[in-house]
C-alpha cells in the first residue's frame, strides 16, 4: 500500500492541484480561507459555522467545538496533499494546542490513580494510565481538548487559556461547558469556576459550602479525526517528513491520552456490571471496553492541596468508532505512542471496533446505536432480552449516550467513512464485507432527479436488538456534509474494490453539490429553522430557587428563558427574521455555512481527485 500512496503523491506534486476535482478543492479552501467569509476568528480558530445567529449543537455560530478543530487539520493536511505544502497543517494542530488543550489544570500533581474520584454509593476501580503516561511524557495532564470554547468570549466569563474568571475584556477564546437540560433549556456554564460569576457557589448547584473548582469533558470522535488526519498527513507527506515530524509525535500523544476513553465512567469492571456497590473497581485493565466512548472528563480544585479526578464512560456509540485513528497509531512509525501499554491496548481497540461493527449492523446495512456498560447510566440491571444479546457482557443501547431516538444520518456517513478508509489502507475482507453492505444499503437509499441534484437519508430509526436489529429512514434531506462524507465512502471503496458503479455515485454527489448547493461562501442550503420558536423556553435551574448573573448582568432565574440570558442575540446582525418569527411571523430562513461541513466537502473533492486523478 505504500508504495501506492507514494507514487499518488508524486502525482500529486505535479498534476493533483490541476485536475477537475483538485481545482474544486482549491476554489472551496479559497473560500473556507478567506476572512470576508468569516469561518475563523482572529486568533485564526475555527468558529462552529460563519452564521452566528446558529442555535443547534453549539448554542451560537461563534462558538466552536473540538470537532471544528479536527476538521481544521484534516483539511490542512489535505491541502498539503493537494498543493505540496505542510505547513498549514503543522499551524492546525498548534491551534489545537493554543486553544483547545486546556493548561489550566491544577492540583494534578496530587492525582491519585488508586482513587481517580470517589461517588457516594459508587465501587470506583483505579487508573491504570496515569503513571505510564507521566513515565512517558513527564506531565501530570493530560493533553485531549476540551469540547467547547466560547471564541468570542462573548458570555465574558474570560475562562482564556490559563486563566479563570478573568471576565469580558478578556481577550480570546474562552472555555464553557454547555448546562444540564436540552440545547433550548441550558445556559452554559463556565469551565473553571471561582465564584466571580453565577450565584453565591458561581455555578455549583449546591447550597452551604462549596469549593471552587474547575472541570472538562472531551467529544472523543474529535481527538480521533484528528489523529486519523495526522496520519493520512504521514502519507501524503512523505517528501516532507521532517516538516511534519513534530506535529505526527503530538498526534501520537493525543493517541496516548485519548485511551482514557477506553474505560468504564468509574473504572469499573467491564462486562455483567450490575450495581453501584456490587459491581467492582478494578486496578487493571479490566475496566476498559477498548472503544472510542462518549467522553472523558476531568477537573478539580483550584486552590492550593486540592484535589484531581479523572472519568471514563461507559457509552459507546458506532459513530464514534475510528479504525484509521487506530491504524495509524499501530502501524505508522512515525506516529507511535510512547507510553508503556498504548500499542497493546490500541490493538485490543481496533479488533473490538470491527468486532463492534459486525454486532450492530442492521440486516439493511446501516448500523444501530451502541452498547452501554452502565445500564440507565446508573449500573442497573437490564432487562433479560438485553443480557441474551450481550457484546463482551455490555448491553446494546437504545439511546447511546445522549442522541436522540431519531438520529441523524450524518453519523452513518462519517463512521462507515473511516471503515471504507480501513478497507482502503489494509484489503481487509472482514472489513470489506461490513463496509460493502453499508454501501449497498445507502446507494439504494439515494436518488438523484433529472437536473442531478439529490436527496439522501436524513435520519433514521432503528428496531429490535443485535443480532436482529432493522433500520428506517424517517426522513429525507439534503444535509451537505451528509452528502459529502458518503462521496468519500464510496469513493475509498471504490478505488479499492475497482468498482465503478460506486465511483459513479461517489461522483454524482460531489456534483450534486458543486451544481446546485454552490454559494459565495461554499456549499450550504437555506434551512428553515423551525426550532427557532424555543428562544423563549424557560431554562431548566437544576437547583430549586437558585439565582445567579452573567457577566453582562443577565440574571439567570425561574423566570429566565433561552433568550433572556443570551440578550446579545438581539445585536445580532440576523435577529430581525427570528424576531419577527416570534412575533408570529413566517418560520425563520437562513443559509447556514457550518465549518466542518465546508471541510467536510473540500476534503470529499480532494480524496476524490488524489484517488482517481482526475
Ligand atoms: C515538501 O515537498 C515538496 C515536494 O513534494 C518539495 O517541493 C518541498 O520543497 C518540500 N518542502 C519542504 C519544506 O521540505
Ligand atoms: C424490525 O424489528 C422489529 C423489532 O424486532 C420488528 O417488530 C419488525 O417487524 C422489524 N421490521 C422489519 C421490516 O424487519
Ligand atoms: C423556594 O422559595 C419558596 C418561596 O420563597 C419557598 O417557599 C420554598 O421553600 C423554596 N424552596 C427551596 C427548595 O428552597
Amino acid at each position: 500500500m505504500k508504495p501506492l500512496l507514494v507514487a499518488l503523491l508524486v502525482i500529486s506534486v505535479a498534476t493533483i492541484h490541476s485536475t477537475e476535482y483538485g481545482q474544486r478543492f482549491l476554489e472551496q479552501y479559497q473560500k473556507i480561507l478567506n476572512p470576508s467569509n468569516k469561518y475563523f476568528s482572529k486568533e485564526g480558530v475555527p468558529y462552529h459555522s460563519a452564521e452566528t445567529l446558529v442555535v443547534e449543537s453549539t448554542d451560537y455560530g461563534h462558538e466552536t467545538d473540538s470537532e471544528a478543530f479536527s476538521y481544521n487539520v484534516y483539511l490542512k493536511a489535505m491541502y498539503g496533499a493537494i498543493q505540496g505544502d505542510f505547513s498549514p497543517f503543522n499551524s492546525a494542530w498548534d491551534m489545537i494546542e493554543k486553544y483547545m488543550i486546556p493548561t489550566l489544570q491544577p492540583n494534578t500533581d496530587r492525582y491519585n490513580p488508586a482513587n481517580p474520584g470517589s461517588s457516594p454509593g459508587m465501587a470506583v476501580g483505579q487508573d491504570p494510565l496515569f503513571n505510564e503516561l507521566k513515565a512517558a511524557y513527564g506531565t501530570n495532564d493530560i493533553y485531549i481538548m476540551h469540547w467547547l470554547s466560547d471564541v468570542d468570549n462573548i458570555y465574558g466569563f474570560g475562562n482564556v487559556q490559563g486563566g479563570c474568571e478573568l471576565g469580558p475584556d478578556a481577550d480570546g477564546p474562552s472555555f464553557v461547558n454547555l448546562g444540564s437540560g436540552s440545547l433550548w433549556q441550558g445556559f452554559n456554564t463556565p469551565t473553571c469556576d471561582n465564584f466571580r460569576y453565577g450565584g453565591e457557589n458561581g455555578f455549583q448547584f449546591t447550597t452551604g459550602t462549596a469549593t471552587k473548582s474547575y472541570g472538562y469533558g472531551a467529544g472523543p470522535d474529535a481527538e480521533a479525526r484528528a489523529i486519523q488526519a495526522a496520519f493520512w498527513a504521514s502519507q501524503w507527506g512523505q517528501l516532507n517528513a521532517s516538516l511534519i515530524s513534530n506535529t505526527l509525535s503530538k498526534a501520537a500523544k493525543l493517541g496516548d491520552f485519548l485511551r482514557y476513553s477506553f474505560f468504564d465512567q468509574h473504572f469499573k469492571q467491564v462486562g455483567n456490571c450490575i450495581g453501584k456497590e456490587a459491581c467492582p473497581g478494578v486496578a487493571d485493565k479490566s475496566s476498559a471496553h477498548y472503544l472510542i466512548s462518549w467522553g472523558i472528563s476531568w477537573g478539580g480544585s483550584l486552590g492550593e492541596y486540592g484535589y484531581h479526578w479523572r472519568m471514563g464512560n461507559s457509552v459507546c456509540y458506532y459513530g464514534y468508532q475510528n479504525l484509521v485513528a487506530a491504524y495509524g497509531l499501530l502501524h505508522e512509525s512515525s506516529m507511535k505512542p510512547k507510553a508503556a501499554t498504548a500499542i497493546d491496548d490500541w490493538t485490543k481497540s481496533l479488533e473490538r471496533q470491527i468486532e463492534m461493527y459486525e454486532y450492530l449492523q442492521t440486516k439493511e446495512g446501516a448500523f444501530a446505536a451502541g452498547v452501554t456498560n452502565s445500564w440507565n447510566k446508573n449500573y442497573e440491571d437490564p432487562p433479560q432480552e438485553y443480557k441474551d444479546s450481550s457484546f463482551h457482557g455490555m448491553w446494546f443501547d437504545y439511546k447511546p449516550g445522549y442522541a436522540d431516538e431519531n438520529p441523524w444520518f450524518g453519523f452513518q456517513a462519517w463512521t462507515a467513512d473511516r471503515v471504507a478508509q480501513y478497507y482502503y489502507l489494509t484489503g481487509d475482507q472482514r472489513v470489506k464485507t461490513i463496509i460493502q453492505k453499508w454501501i449497498n444499503w445507502v446507494i439504494s437509499e439515494i436518488t438523484f432527479d433529472a437536473n442531478g441534484d439529490f436527496r439522501m437519508p436524513a435520519s433514521i430509526k432503528w428496531q429490535g436488538l443485535p443480532p436482529q436489529t432493522n433500520i428506517t429512514v424517517t426522513a429525507y434531506g439534503q444535509s451537505i456534509g451528509s452528502a459529502s462524507a458518503t462521496a468519500r465512502t464510496l469513493s475509498y471503496y471504490a478505488a479499492k474494490a475497482n468498482d465503478a458503479e460506486v465511483k459513479a455515485v461517489a461522483k454524482k454527489l460531489l456534483d450534486a453539490l458543486w451544481n446546485h448547493h454552490r454559494t459565495d461562501r461554499g456549499i450550504a442550503n437555506t434551512e428553515t429553522m423551525w426550532s427557532y420558536t424555543n428562544f423563549n423556553n424557560k431554562l431548566y435551574i437544576p437547583l430549586a430557587n437558585w439565582t445567579g448573573t452573567y457577566p453582562n448582568g443577565d440574571v439567570i432565574n425561574s423566570d429566565s428563558t433561552f433568550l433572556s440570558v443570551r440578550s446579545w442575540f438581539k445585536q445580532d446582525p440576523d435577529w430581525s427574521i427570528v424576531q419577527s418569527y416570534l412575533d408570529g411571523g413566517s418560520p425563520t430562513k437562513i443559509t447556514i455555512h457550518r465549518f466542518w461541513e465546508q471541510a467536510d466537502v473540500a476534503i470529499a473533492l480532494g480524496a476524490y481527485a488524489l484517488l482517481f486523478n482526475e
